[in-house]
């Protein structure tokens, strides 16, 4: 499943869209360089799934994981600064947290071996303002959300 967004506003919507039909339990594995529109996208699920605060979406500089409440709790990794995944180890990222709300995962590739089953996300520069973004289901619970939602 393929989708071209053409501005960032595009992309804001296509992660409202994922927002909206998001529920606690679901886990997202964004991939895809600098620039390519992750923060984006996340800023996009957040609105979809309500959340409302003043905390704006942005890139965690020095926190890895944020949380934002909506619906359900919003979590977002950013793993751009994480070279090791010992690292991951001592943020004491376990199963559990999985559970409690949707959690989206920027550089997902850094800790692939420790995610849950997750949907994912693979985004690529295809211009200034052109981005192509994938989505790669791996198992039935996400191949039956993209037909759903996004076909
Ligand atoms: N179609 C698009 N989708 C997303 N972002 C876009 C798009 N076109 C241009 N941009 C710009 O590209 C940048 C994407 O940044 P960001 O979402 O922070 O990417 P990442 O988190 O992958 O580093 C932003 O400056 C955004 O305005
Ligand atoms: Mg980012």
């Amino acid at each position: 499943m393929k989708i071209i967004t053409n501005s960032p506003e595009e992309t804001v919507k296509l992660g409202q869209k994922l927002g909206r039909h998001l529920k606690a339990g679901d886990v997202l594995g964004l991939i895809g360089e600098l620039g390519s529109g992750k923060t984006t996208l996340v800023r996009g699920m957040a609105s979809g799934l309500g959340v409302t605060g003043r905390e704006a979406v942005a890139s965690p500089s020095f926190v890895l994981i944020r949380e934002y409440s909506g619906k359900v709790p919003l979590f977002h990794f950013d793993l751009y600064r994480l070279d090791k995944i010992k690292d991951i180890e001592y943020l004491g990222v376990d199963e559990y947290l999985f559970d409690k709300g949707v959690c989206v995962v920027e550089w997902a590739e850094k800790m692939k071996m420790l995610l849950p089953d997750y949907l994912e996300v693979d985004l690529a520069l295809k211009g200034e303002t052109k981005r192509e973004i994938k989505f790669i289901a791996h198992n039935k619970r996400y191949e039956d959300f993209i037909a759903r939602y996004l076909k």
